[in-house]
């Protein structure tokens, strides 16, 4: 996915580029580098390793200039090495630095080399550096260079590119990868997302597809991908600076954990009054929409598709209508059938993900409309979708996503309450169900004080290797939610299933050595799951239940129990949930591991 980010200011830039890295490391961090122009001459400084590694060598050789570009990396072509590490260069004098996956890199490097061209890298970036040098030797000029080396490449890219020859320029292009650019007062920026330039700037620039930028100190000129001259809206940050920072917090999960009490107020912020649903949030198109759904497709990946997989309970019990649900990677490739009438619904915290930006665009001319649930408003996903709504949950640092998921559901019950009205769910039952929904800022506030029994509990963990995770209906994803959780950030081998398919063959690894956790609220199912549980006890397995029901499952040797406090039904999902979440960060901080930023993950995955 990587980071990028750029600056031409009237100050020197090393400082600026370093903080808006440290910014970006949620998209990777195998290695940093940083390109600045000085007196005439690029000076390139590249470190293995966190944004820390480049700090710290910029201490020893500190890089003045007022024009640059820097990079955080996350490993695609090539190893985490310092030659792989971006910026890449076309001798002494060109630089850039890439996101995204040239696909067609291996005949473009073919062709380069038989030219001449010496590859120092593995890495795709690499080509585009000579392309470039190559379109300068021609006699274009960089920009010209820019657009036809981009006529050339396939697949996803964001570039910043600098020149020893322009000290007055930083160039900068996209095609399906995020980029933003910041807009100063005498002093302008590129990154990859917004966070990285809120020190700077909180005023922001988004490119169109195919867009190439040129920012000098005190203009940006915007050429779309036709080379005509056009304006893009300037639009201003809307999230408090404070978000992004950790605060009194041991991390940022354990921070954006604390926030969901505030998080849930925020998603029914403005969507609902009086026990009504106000449908105007999904946008002025949206009833006109919703009045002709007859079913739904929901597409996303990794937590954002466990909330997706509620939504399919709900929208089927409260609905009565289809909905599928698929993940992205799969979905966008295979021919899939869209019935009439189909509403494609989208759900991702970033609204960048490779994957579901490319299935939303597969299939959208084939829907009835399409909806994005998202939590970055002017992400590709939303402005590339019909109507959309904000989960508000404001910047998620932390590369395991907690209050963004919770945030989804929230916007998901909305939803679901929207098509309702359309399929017989009566005025009483969307009052009640938007009562429930506003109890969630006081419930999961309440739940946050199981914090320390639940860390307590984590201790049983930090031997272990496995773990199995349990639930049953609704509950289901969210066992599977709590399975990516702990794996994520504890890097324990956890899996989930529906609590009926334990005999059809997971039992077999049911021994002392295998913790079973299991979310059992008190709903129609909690019989079912209770001989599940005892099939487990039986084999001698050892169980962590959070248990919604405090007369019918109680603690006894090997039968570790945390009762959750009485709630309505619905917000089963959301509150069984955070204990899940609390419980993996204890079993990662008892790890040692890093939290926030796990190995060989990354926040926002905007390569497939
Ligand atoms: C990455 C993140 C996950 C996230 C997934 C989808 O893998 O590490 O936490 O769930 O991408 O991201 P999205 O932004 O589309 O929700």
């Amino acid at each position: 996915m990587c980071g990028i980010v750029g600056a031409i200011a009237a100050r020197p830039v090393a400082g600026i580029l370093l903080e808006g890295l440290r910014r970006l490391e949620y998209r990777g961090y195998d290695s940093a580098g940083m390109a600045v122009l000085d007196q005439g001459q690029i000076s390139r400084l590249r470190r293995i390793g966190k944004v820390q590694a480049l700090a710290d060598a910029c201490e020893q050789q500190p890089l003045a200039g007022h024009l640059g570009i820097a990079h955080t990396r996350w490993a695609t072509h090539g190893k985490p090495s310092e030659q792989n590490a971006h910026p890449h260069m076309s001798g002494e004098r060109l630089a850039v630095v890439h996101n995204g996956i040239i696909e067609n890199f291996e005949p473009l490097k073919r062709d380069l080399q038989q030219q001449g061209y010496t590859f120092t890298s593995e890495t795709d970036t690499e080509v585009v550096a000579h392309l470039l040098d190559q379109e300068l030797q021609h006699g274009l000029t960089l920009v010209e260079a820019l657009r036809q080396t981009m006529t050339q490449l396939e697949g996803a890219f964001a570039l910043g590119v600098i020149h020893a020859d322009l000290p007055e320029q930083l160039l900068t292009a996209r095609k399906g990868s995020p980029l933003v650019i910041g807009v100063g007062i005498g002093e302008n920026f590129i990154a990859s997302d917004q966070l990285a330039l809120l020190p700077v700037t909180d005023r922001f620039m988004f490119l169109e597809d195919g867009d190439i930028a040129v920012l000098e100190a005190d203009q940006i000129r915007v050429l779309d991908a036709q080379g005509q001259a056009v304006e893009r809206a300037v639009t201003t940050f809307e999230h408090g600076q404070a978000s992004a920072e950790k605060g009194e917090f041991r991390h940022f999960m354990l921070k954006e954990i604390y926030e969901q009490p505030r998080v849930m107020q925020a998603v029914l912020e403005g969507r609902v009054a009086s026990g009504h649903l106000l449908e105007q949030a999904f946008g002025s198109e949206a009833s006109a929409i919703f009045d002709q759904v007859k079913q739904v497709q929901i597409v996303a990946c990794g937590t954002s598709y466990h909330a997706g997989m509620v939504a399919k309970y709900w929208i089927e019990e409260l609905v009565g209508i289809p909905c599928m649900v698929e993940v992205a990677s799969e979905f966008r490739y295979r021919p899939v059938v869209l019935p009439e009438g189909t509403l494609l619904l989208t759900l991702s915290q970033s609204g960048e993900t490779a994957d579901s930006l490319a299935a939303l665009r597969e299939v959208k001319d084939r829907v009835l409309a399409t909806l994005a649930i998202c939590n970055v408003p002017g992400s590709s996903l939303v402005r590339e979708s019909d109507i959309s709504l904000m989960t508000n949950a404001g910047p998620e640092i932390g590369v395991a996503s907690t209050k963004a998921f919770t945030s989804q559901l929230v916007a998901l019950m909305l939803t679901t309450i929207a098509l309702g009205r359309r399929h017989g769910l009566g005025r009483d039952k969307e009052a009640e169900l938007i009562a429930a929904l506003e109890q969630l800022p006081v419930l999961l506030q309440q739940l946050l004080a199981l914090d320390g029994p639940i860390e307590a509990m984590s201790a049983h963990f930090a031997e272990k290797h496995h773990a199995l995770f349990l639930g049953r209906n609704v509950l289901y994803p969210v066992a599977m939610e709590g399975a990516l959780k702990l794996k994520e950030i504890s890097y324990i081998h956890a899996e989930a299933y529906p609590a009926g398919e334990l005999k059809h063959g997971p039992l077999a690894l049911v021994d002392k050595d295998m913790p079973v956790i299991a979310v059992a609220p008190r709903n129609g199912m909690l019989d079912k799951l209770k001989a599940n549980l005892q099939e487990v006890r039986a084999r001698g397995g050892e169980l962590f239940v959070f248990a919604g029901c405090e007369e019918s499952i109680q603690p006894e040797e090997g039968v570790h129990v945390i009762h959750l406090p009485a709630m309505p039904q619905v917000l089963d999902p959301i509150a069984f949930t955070l204990p899940l979440q609390l419980l993996s960060y204890h079993v990662a901080v008892l790890k040692g591991t890093d939290v926030d930023q796990p190995r060989n993950l990354a926040k926002s995955v905007t390569v497939e």
